[in-house]
C-alpha cells in the first residue's frame, strides 16, 4: 500500500473555499493534517453581496472532522489580508489554491465595462494579489505550492464568456512565469482546468454530468500537485469526474519562407505555404520559450547553410 499523502505542519490557503470546489479542497486538506485558511467573501455567483456564513460553515465542517481551520472573509483583491490571516494564526503559508471566482456572462458585444472589470479583478487581479503576498513567505521558507484555476473556456473560448475566458487564460500566463521565478526556491505553480457540478455550473452542465462531476473528484489532483513529493511545476491539467490529464503546447514544424537573409516575405508567399505552415503531421512540443526560440534560430541557420551549399533541404525550409 502506498504511503498516505499528508500535510502535517503545513498551512494551506484556499480562496473562495466557502462552497463548490474550494470547499472540497479545504475539507481534504483539513482531513490530511494541513491547517487551512478558508477564505470566502460570501457573495453570489455574479460577485454581489457579502457574508461570513460561507467560510464559517466550512471551517466548522473541518473542525467537526478533527481538523484545524480559520475563516477569512476578505476579497481576494485584498490578498495581503488573507496571507496575514494565515501568518497571524499559523505562522506560515505552504500552499495557496487560487480558486475564488465569479461569472458575468454576456455575449461579447453586450459585455459592459463592469462585466469585464469585475471578472478580471476577482480572477486575475485577485490571484495576483494573493500570490504576490504569499510568494515572499514561501521564498523565505524555501517551499511553496501554488495552484491557479483556469477553465476550458479560457483554453478554447466559450460563447458568452469573453471576459471570463480572457481572465482564465491570463491565469495560465501568470502561472507560467510564477513557476519559472519560483523554481529555485522550491515554489511550484500549476494550473488546473476543472469541470464540476457547483452553483456556478448549475443549469449549465447537463444534470447527469452535474451529479457525476463532483468537486470531490477535483480535490485529489489539487492535493497531489500541492504535495512536497510532487515535482511538477508550470503544468496545465484538465480534470472532471475522476479523470485527470495534462495539456501541452504543440507547434507545427513550420516553414522558413525565405531562402536568404536578403529576401523579404510577401503575404502571397505565406498563402502559398499555408499547407506546410499548418501541417500538424510534422510538429513538436516546445516546453519553454527557449526551446521555441531555438527552433526559430535553427530555421535561420538551416536557411543560411542551404543558401551556402544549395544542397540540403529540411522540413523547416522552403522546397525549391
Ligand atoms: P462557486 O461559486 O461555488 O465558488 C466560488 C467561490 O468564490 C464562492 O464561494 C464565492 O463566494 C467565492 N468568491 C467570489 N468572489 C470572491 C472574492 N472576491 N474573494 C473571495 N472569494 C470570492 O464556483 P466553483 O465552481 O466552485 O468555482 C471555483 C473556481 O473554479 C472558480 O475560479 C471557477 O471559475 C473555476 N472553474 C469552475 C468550473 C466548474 O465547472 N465548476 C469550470 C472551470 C473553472
Amino acid at each position: 500500500v502506498a504511503q498516505l499523502l499528508t500535510y502535517n505542519g503545513q498551512v494551506a490557503i484556499v480562496t473562495g473555499a466557502g462552497g463548490g470546489l474550494g470547499r472540497a479542497y479545504a475539507l481534504m486538506f483539513g482531513s490530511r493534517g494541513a491547517k487551512v485558511v478558508v477564505n470566502d467573501l460570501g457573495g453570489d455567483t455574479k460577485g454581489q453581496g457579502q457574508s461570513s456564513r460561507a467560510a464559517d460553515k466550512v471551517v466548522e465542517e473541518i473542525r467537526q472532522a478533527g481538523g484545524i481551520a480559520v475563516a477569512n472573509y476578505d476579497s481576494v483583491e485584498d490578498g495581503d489580508k488573507i496571507v496575514q490571516t494565515a501568518l497571524d494564526n499559523f505562522g506560515r503559508v505552504d500552499i495557496l489554491v487560487n480558486n475564488a471566482g465569479i461569472l458575468r456572462d454576456k455575449s461579447f458585444p453586450r459585455t459592459s465595462d463592469t462585466d469585464w472589470d469585475l471578472v478580471q479583478r476577482v480572477h486575475l487581479r485577485g490571484s495576483f494579489m494573493v500570490t504576490r503576498a504569499a510568494f515572499p513567505v514561501m521564498k523565505k521558507q524555501k517551499f511553496g505550492r501554488i495552484i491557479m484555476t483556469a477553465s476550458t473556456s479560457g483554453i478554447f473560448g466559450n460563447f458568452g464568456q469573453a471576459n471570463y475566458s480572457a481572465a482564465k487564460l491570463g491565469l495560465l500566463g501568470l502561472s507560467n512565469t510564477v513557476s519559472i521565478e519560483g523554481q529555485k526556491y522550491n515554489i511550484h505553480c500549476n494550473t488546473i482546468a476543472p469541470v464540476s457540478g457547483t452553483r456556478m455550473t448549475e443549469g449549465i452542465l447537463p444534470p447527469d454530468l452535474f451529479d457525476e462531476f463532483k468537486p470531490e473528484f477535483v480535490a485529489p489532483l489539487v492535493l497531489w500537485l500541492c504535495h512536497e513529493d510532487c515535482e511538477d511545476t508550470g503544468g496545465l491539467f484538465l480534470t472532471a469526474g475522476g479523470w485527470y490529464g495534462k495539456f501541452r503546447w504543440e507547434c507545427t514544424n513550420g516553414v522558413m519562407c525565405r531562402k536568404s537573409r536578403e529576401e523579404m516575405v510577401t503575404p502571397e508567399v505565406v498563402r502559398d505555404h499555408w499547407d506546410m505552415i499548418t501541417d500538424f503531421s510534422h510538429s513538436y512540443n516546445p516546453e519553454s520559450g527557449q526551446e521555441a526560440t531555438a527552433h526559430l534560430v535553427g530555421a535561420l541557420q538551416e536557411m543560411d547553410s542551404a543558401g551556402d551549399t544549395s544542397s540540403e533541404n529540411t522540413s523547416a525550409s522552403v522546397p525549391p
